[in-house]
């Protein structure tokens, strides 16, 4: 633990040691009650809203047995709807084999199997021979059934609980801490998703803490500590390094490297990063750590060099039509590197470029997830590239190397956690937070799993 960060009082909560049960990750009958008690209870990310610029652009969101057509019904409104039709129950958008989801563009939605249609109301707008019906086919009956919806942070949420409270009281910290970052101003940079033979929680968990980067990626040690705290925030929690007093700034996504010359381990870092992982840096950001020692003398103080290599950054991006937002250090210091947004997905923002990651179920197996990586950064107006979700698969080169350290890690956990000789997990009290505040709130809606003190 780092004696140099203040800490704060929020992190006292859950700072005691704790052991979690196996059940939430292994467990089958847990998997499958996952489904009433969890997924259709609460609120999740399904995509950004520049995803469906267009009146009639929709895309479609798999949870277990839930389908969802998500589409934007006028310019300034999204609707979902479960993605069913009345008629004898066919899926009304089909996903493609091997795609992430199903995606188009239309006025209406036709089922491929009798021809009744819906227009983007969700209202039943044709039904061939309706008279056979005999009047009682009523509208109400045959309407699409809707689903919440809402928008924050550029992103759409769903909740399929017509009870469930507002987003923005669900997201409560989250979206007060994150507010300054301006998260609904990016764009992706890519997106990739894949299927992994370990519990989404497995997968999130391997990218929730600091406490592994030294050991799975031992690569980043030449650039510096890259240990961090973990804080419980209500539902939520949140991750960020450690920095010395005076450097506070540090504890966010954009820092400098560690050792005797921060010009050249930034530099150093940067490169390594944008090469291995090509995550957490832009194109700016790494230029102009490239020309550090060139522009500042030996010897420059690393809160100089900082300062500089982000003051410069943020000018140079500024020529180009790219504003970074403008942020206290201490906001930046309070939000940390990422945010743990219950229950499945992380948001590892940055001033001009953010790392996002979620996972849900593959079916009832509790030792398969779908896992998905975005990238994103800010780009001049109109500037944006064109992306999709790509498959890849977790040996496939376009990983590069750092995540597929993390990969290495997860079938093993699964795996492990089943053996008799495994007493359960004892994250971390200090870097691990994240962990056992999941495991809590998961288990306020699964009425089990609590972590228990570590006796
Ligand atoms: S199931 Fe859709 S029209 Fe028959
Ligand atoms: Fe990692």
């Amino acid at each position: 633990m780092s004696e140099t960060t203040e800490t704060p009082a929020a992190a006292e909560e859950l700072s005691q040691p704790l052991t979690i049960g196996v059940e939430a990750y292994i467990s089958e009958e847990y998997a499958r009650a996952e489904r009433d008690r969890l997924w259709r209870k609460v609120w999740q990310q399904v995509g950004r809203v520049e995803e469906i610029p267009e009146v009639g652009d929709f895309l479609t969101y798999e949870i277990l047995d839930d389908s969802l057509i998500i589409v934007r019904t006028a310019p300034e409104e999204i609707r979902a709807y479960y993605n069913v039709c009345s008629h004898r129950g066919r899926r009304l958008v089909d996903t493609p084999p091997g795609a992430r989801d199903g995606r188009g563009s239309g006025r209406q939605f036709v089922c491929g199997f009798h021809g009744w249609r819906y227009n983007l109301e969700g209202q039943c707008t044709h039904v061939p021979e309706r008279e056979d019906w005999q009047g009682r086919l009523g509208d109400e009956k045959i309407r699409l059934g809707a689903v919440k919806t809402d928008t924050w942070g550029g992103w759409i949420w769903i909740n399929m609980d017509p009870d469930c409270e507002p987003l923005l009281d669900h997201l409560g910290p989250a979206a007060v801490l994150l507010a300054p970052f301006q998260l609904e101003r990016f764009r992706y940079r890519w997106r990739r998703w894949l299927v992994f033979d370990c519990n989404w929680k497995v997968a999130l968990e391997a990218f929730n803490e600091t406490y592994h980067v030294p050991y799975t990626h031992p690569e980043f040690i030449p650039f510096g500590a890259f240990l961090g705290w973990s804080r419980a925030q209500g539902r939520h929690s949140n991750i960020g390094y450690d920095a010395p007093k005076g450097q506070e700034g540090d504890q966010g996504k954009l820092r400098i490297g560690g050792g005797t010359d921060a010009r050249v381990s930034t530099a150093e870092m940067q490169n390594f990063i944008w090469e291995n992982a090509n995550t957490n840096t832009t194109e700016t950001l790494v230029e102009v750590a490239n020309r550090l020692v060139a522009e500042l003398p030996e010897g420059t103080p690393p809160t100089e060099v900082a300062r500089y290599w982000l003051e410069t950054a943020r000018r140079e991006d500024a020529e180009r039509g790219v504003v970074w937002p403008t942020i206290d250090p201490q906001a930046v210091a309070a939000s940390g590197t990422a945010w743990q947004v219950f229950p499945n997905f992380q948001i590892g923002h940055g001033q001009n470029n953010m790392l996002c990651y979620s996972a849900r179920p593959h079916g009832y197996d509790p030792d398969k997830c779908v896992f998905e990586v975005a990238v994103y950064q800010l780009y001049p107006p109109g500037e944006a590239p064109r992306t999709e979700w790509l498959h890849t698969p977790p040996d496939d080169p376009d990983w590069r190397t750092v995540l597929p350290q993390d990969f290495s890690n997860m079938a093993a956990v699964q795996q492990g956690m089943k053996t008799r000789g495994f007493t359960g997990t004892k994250p971390n009290p200090y870097r691990e937070r994240a962990v056992a505040n999941l495991h809590r709130n998961l288990a306020e809606y699964m009425g089990t799993g609590e972590p228990r003190d570590l006796a």
